[in-house]
C-alpha cells in the first residue's frame, strides 16, 4: 500500500487523482490533502479518504474547518508554511502536485525531501525554476512522473529505455488550439472570461483554460518539456491538433516516430504516474475506430497566438526570462478573469514586462523568488493603468 499526498485536491487534477485512488484502494491510501479555500469539498474528501492531515492555505477557512472536524483525529495545517510542514510530518510515498501556479514551487522542492515519486501536474514550478527542481530531483533520486497529458505522452514514448533522451530528434507537443482557433481575428479583443474558460476538449481549472485559449499553455509546456526531457527548445515543436486524439509524439534520430493516443481524460496520465511502470485497468472511454476518424495537424499561427511566440522567445533566452514570463502571465490572467482587461491585453503586458527584465544566469532560489515578486508588482501596476 503506497501512501499518497494530493496537493490541490479540490481542483480539476486533484479530484481526478482522488477518483483514480478511490478505484485503486488496494494499491494506494491517502495520507494528506491540501486546498486553498474550498473547505466544503475538502470536508467531503476527508470523510471518504480519511487522511492523517490536511493543509488549508486560507487561514480563516482553516479555522472554520477545525471547528467542523474538531473531534476527529486529523491534523490541520494553515498557510503556505503549514503546507510544507505537513509534507515533513506525514508519511508520503507519492506526492501528487495539482496546485495551480508558481505557489507550487516550494511544496514541490520540500516534497522531494520526503517522497520517492512526484506525480507532477503543475507546470509553473518547472517553468519558473526548472533547473533547480530537476537538479534536486537528481540529487535526491526522486522520480518526477509527468501528469500533464502531453508530457505523459512523451514519457510513454521514451519510457524505461536509459539513454533514450539522447536519441530524440524532435518532440511534437499537440494542442487542440482552444476555443478561438477559428474566431475572426478582429473578434479576439471582445472575448469574455466566460468564453475563454470554455475549452472544447478538456474540463480544467480557470487559469489553465485561459492559458489554453491564448496558447500560453503550450508555451509553458515547451519549457516544461525542455526540463523534463533535456531537449533543446527548438527541437520541441507545437502542432495544433483539434481532435485531441494524439497527445504528443516523439521523432527519433532514425526518422521513426512514436505517438501516444487516447481519449481526453486526465485520469489516464494521472493513473500512469501513480502505477508506473505498471498499467492497471481503468474505466475511461476508449477510442472508437469503427467511426471514421480524421486527424488534422497544423502549425500554429503566431499572429493569432502571440503568447506562444513570446513564450518561445523567453524559453530561447533562458536565464530568468521563463520565470518572468510565468509570473506576468499569472497576474495578467488573474486580472483578465476579473473582467478588467481585454483578452488581447494579456500578451501585450507580458511582452512589456519581459522587455524591462535583464536576465540572470543560473539564478538561486532566492533570486527567482525576488524576481517573481518584482514581476507581479510591476504587472499589476501596468495592468491597473490599462483597466482604469
Ligand atoms: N486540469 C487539467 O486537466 C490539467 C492538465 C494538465 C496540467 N494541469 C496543471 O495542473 C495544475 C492544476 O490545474 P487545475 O486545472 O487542476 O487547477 P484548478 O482546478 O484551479 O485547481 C487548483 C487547485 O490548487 C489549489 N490552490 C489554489 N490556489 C492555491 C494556493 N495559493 N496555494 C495552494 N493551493 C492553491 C486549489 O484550491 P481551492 O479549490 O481551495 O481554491 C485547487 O485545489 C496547473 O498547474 C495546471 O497547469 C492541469
Amino acid at each position: 500500500m503506497q501512501k499518497v499526498a494530493v496537493l490541490g485536491s479540490t481542483g480539476s487534477i486533484g479530484t481526478s487523482a482522488l477518483d483514480v485512488i478511490f478505484r485503486l484502494k488496494d494499491e494506494f491510501s491517502v495520507s494528506a490533502l491540501s486546498a486553498c479555500s474550498n473547505i466544503k469539498l475538502l470536508s467531503e474528501q476527508v470523510r471518504i479518504f480519511r487522511p492523517r492531515a490536511v493543509s488549508i492555505i486560507d487561514r480563516k477557512k482553516a479555522v472554520e474547518f477545525k471547528r467542523l472536524f474538531g473531534s476527529r483525529k486529523i491534523k490541520v495545517y494553515e498557510g503556505e508554511e503549514g503546507l510544507c510542514l505537513m509534507l515533513r510530518s506525514v508519511g508520503i510515498d507519492i506526492l501528487v502536485v495539482g496546485i495551480v501556479g508558481s505557489v507550487a514551487l516550494k511544496p514541490v522542492l520540500t516534497g522531494m525531501d520526503y517522497a520517492r515519486k512526484i506525480a507532477l501536474a503543475n507546470k509553473e514550478a518547472l517553468v519558473m525554476a526548472g533547473d533547480i527542481v530537476m537538479e534536486k530531483a537528481r540529487r535526491k533520486k526522486v522520480k518526477i512522473l509527468p501528469v500533464d497529458s502531453e508530457h505523459s505522452a512523451v514519457f510513454q514514448c521514451i519510457e524505461s529505455r536509459p539513454g533514450r533522451e539522447s536519441q530524440i530528434k524532435n518532440i511534437y507537443l499537440t494542442g487542440s488550439g482552444g476555443p478561438f482557433l477559428r474566431t475572426p481575428m478582429e473578434g479576439l479583443k471582445d472575448i469574455t472570461p466566460r468564453q475563454a474558460v470554455n475549452h472544447p476538449r478538456w474540463k480544467m481549472g480557470k487559469k489553465i483554460s485561459v492559458d489554453s485559449a491564448t496558447m500560453m499553455n503550450k508555451g509553458l509546456e515547451v519549457i516544461e518539456a525542455h526540463h523534463l526531457f533535456g531537449a533543446a527548445i527548438d527541437d520541441i515543436k507545437v502542432l495544433i491538433h483539434p481532435e485531441a486524439v494524439v497527445h504528443s509524439m516523439v521523432e527519433f534520430m532514425d526518422g521513426a516516430m512514436l505517438a501516444q493516443l487516447g481519449a481526453c481524460d486526465m485520469r489516464v496520465p494521472i493513473q500512469y504516474a501513480l502505477t508506473y511502470p505498471s498499467r492497471l485497468s481503468s474505466p475511461v472511454k476508449r477510442l472508437d475506430f469503427s467511426r471514421a476518424r480524421v486527424l488534422n495537424f497544423q502549425i500554429p499561427d503566431f499572429k493569432r497566438f502571440p503568447c506562444l511566440e513570446i513564450a518561445y522567445e523567453a524559453a530561447r533566452k533562458g536565464k530568468t526570462y521563463p520565470c518572468v514570463l510565468n509570473a506576468s502571465n499569472e497576474e495578467a490572467v488573474k486580472v483578465f478573469l476579473k473582467g478588467r482587461i481585454k483578452f488581447t491585453d494579456i500578451p501585450k503586458v507580458i511582452e512589456k514586462i519581459l522587455g524591462l527584465h535583464r536576465g540572470i544566469k543560473q539564478p538561486g532560489l532566492d533570486e527567482i523568488l525576488d524576481i517573481d515578486n518584482w514581476v507581479r508588482a510591476k504587472t499589476r501596476e501596468i495592468l491597473s493603468a490599462i483597466s482604469d
